[in-house]
């Protein structure tokens, strides 16, 4: 256990590892989600806005079936880094990344690789719930058609059991979606990104927008689905952090050569490790509350 600071509350606050993450007491012997072979390999990550470096040198593995989670203060490039994993950036104009992401085999930056192939591959669920302005089925059926999934009637219920949402909607697949709430809309968008069957799901902050019963909700939702798949989380909530993941990314802000503010990995490690014993002092500072 850690102590911290509620940023909103100010109250202190104790951490606990999540009882259902690998990192728990005594699992260091077995086999663990965070020690889990990596389905990505990130080398010397840099990423540039125009002439402004927001990332640079992150190298981490993320282990396969487990949950990473990016934590770290406002600006220190979580979502930057989130987003080279599929692609996102190159949708962002000025944007260029460099380094290597080894997915697989293959290097997901090279020139060779398809970024919408690769989005199948990988889905992303943002922070806002982001639904089709569509029925909640059609929701569910535009991404299937889209990645060529033929949608059957089975396949949507299934989706929808996946992402905890089917006995809430059942009654009601043709209204739209936007009739749900905040945090069924989200599910809706996580069962939509499990409809095309990828291998990772990237989250950016997804519960940040929610009341707290539906961000438990999520949360629940993210350990069931790390049985099936990789999931990749930025959060600044650092006891969701503690909760959900297996694996905890530190990313801090530096100075670069040039004196600009750039985005740094300071330490990863297992989310016990990382919060009963960081190694680096400025994560040791932020998951104390002393900055960030
Ligand atoms: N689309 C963009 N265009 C220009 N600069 C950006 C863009 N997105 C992020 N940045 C800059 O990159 C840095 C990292 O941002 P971001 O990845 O959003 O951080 P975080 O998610 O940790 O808050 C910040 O300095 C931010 O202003
Ligand atoms: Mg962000």
């Amino acid at each position: 256990m850690t102590t911290d600071v509620d940023a909103e509350t100010n109250a202190p606050i104790q951490i606990s590892v999540a009882a259902g993450s690998s990192a728990q007491a005594g699992s260091a012997a077995t086999a663990t989600p965070a020690g889990n072979p990596p389905i990505f390999r990130m080398q010397d990550l840099g990423v540039w806005y125009g002439s402004h470096q927001a990332v640079r040198g992150v190298t981490m593995d993320v282990p396969r079936n487990a949950i990473t989670a990016l934590i770290g203060p406002s600006g220190c490039g979580k979502s930057t880094t989130l987003r080279c994993l599929n692609r996102m950036n190159d949708l962002v104009p000025g944007a260029r990344v460099e380094g290597t992401i080894m997915f697989g085999d293959e290097n997901l930056l090279s020139s060779d690789v398809d970024p919408v192939d690769l989005r199948g591959r990988i889905g992303m669920v943002f922070q806002k719930p982001n639904p089709f302005p569509k029925s909640i089925r059609d929701n569910i059926e535009f991404g299937m058609k889209v990645n060529g999934i033929k949608p059957t009637p089975e396949r949507v219920e299934q989706a929808l059991r996946d992402a905890a949402l089917w006995d809430e909607v059942k009654d009601r697949l043709k209204e739209e979606a936007f009739s749900l709430s905040g945090g069924q809309q989200q599910r809706l968008c996580i069962a939509r990104a499990i409809a095309v069957e990828p291998e990772v799901i990237l989250m950016d902050e997804p519960c940040s927008a929610l009341d707290p019963i539906a961000t438990l909700a999520i949360e629940e939702l993210m350990r069931k689905l790390a049985e099936r798949f990789t999931l990749v989380v930025v959060t600044h909530n650092m006891q969701q952090a503690a909760r959900v993941s297996d694996q905890v990314a530190f990313m801090t802000v530096e100075g670069s050569d040039e004196g600009e503010r750039c985005g740094v990995l300071a330490e990863v490690g297992t989310t016990r490790q990382i919060f009963s014993a960081p190694s680096d002092p400025r994560t040791e500072a932020y998951i104390t509350g002393r900055v960030g």
